[in-house]
């Protein structure tokens, strides 16, 4: 039987840097010869297109009923008989993912209490739990400036409370589940290179 693959997860606020830091990874791993799949949160799933519709404001729906529809992506997302990751993982695939349980915790305990959303989500991260997040740490401003161009100033300062909101609020999730999952604080400010050298060294330490 292969050997299980390796699930590694990306954390950060928007603009963190994760996808590029994905896409780095993706490649490295591959020039090694390691059997790789990334993939990311929300999904492209009828579940995951139904939250982007209320996320973009096309649908509306209660605080409780958008977090529990991510879980319910996210049982999806592992479990579906297509591309499932649970199923990828055993045959030996390691696994990247741009968000899991802990964007959750962060973004939906904003309107939730977050002990509901933790409780709600043990249905996806009893079945799988990373082997490390990885949360790319970068000040709001600055993930503002990295995406945000061509925007009004109202919006950004609106967007800029809600970054900060998020960011102290996944820095409050890691202080919760310390005993229960393995997490790991990058500066994500460098440059996408020295990130990328950061990332690298603690996948070895995974995957080696
Ligand atoms: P996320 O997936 O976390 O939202 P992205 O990887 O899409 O973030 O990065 C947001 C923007 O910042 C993109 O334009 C990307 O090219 C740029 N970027 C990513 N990492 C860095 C970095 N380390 N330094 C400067 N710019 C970066
Ligand atoms: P996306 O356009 O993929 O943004 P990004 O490139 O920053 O990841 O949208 C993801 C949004 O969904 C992002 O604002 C965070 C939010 N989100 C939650 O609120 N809860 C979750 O469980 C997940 C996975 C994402």
């Amino acid at each position: 039987m292969a050997e299980r693959g390796k699930f590694i997860v990306f954390e950060g606020i928007d603009g963190s840097g994760k996808s590029t830091q994905v896409r780095i990874l993706t490649e490295k791993l591959r020039q090694e010869r390691i059997e790789c799949y990334a993939t990311m949160e929300p999904t492209d799933s009828p579940i995951g297109s139904l939250i982007h519709q209320i996320m973009t404001g096309r649908v509306s729906s209660d605080p409780k009923v958008i977090a529990a529809l991510f879980v319910a992506d996210r049982l999806d997302h592992l479990l579906n008989d297509v591309n499932g990751i649970c199923k990828k993982i055993e045959e030996g695939t390691t696994v990247l993912m741009d968000r899991y349980c802990f964007s959750s915790y962060a973004y939906q305990s904003v309107d939730v209490p977050m002990d509901w959303v933790i409780g709600a989500n043990r249905l996806g991260s009893d079945i799988l739990r990373p082997d490390v997040n990885l949360f790319l740490d970068v000040d709001p401003e600055l993930a503002l400036e990295r995406i945000s161009r061509n925007r009004f100033d109202r919006e950004l300062f609106e967007e800029k409370s809600r970054l900060v909101r998020v960011r102290e609020k996944y820095i409050e999730a890691f202080e919760r589940m310390k005993g229960e999952e393995r997490v790991v604080i990058l500066n994500g400010s460098k440059s996408r290179e020295e990130v990328s050298a950061d990332v690298w060294k603690i996948v070895k330490e995974v995957t080696g």
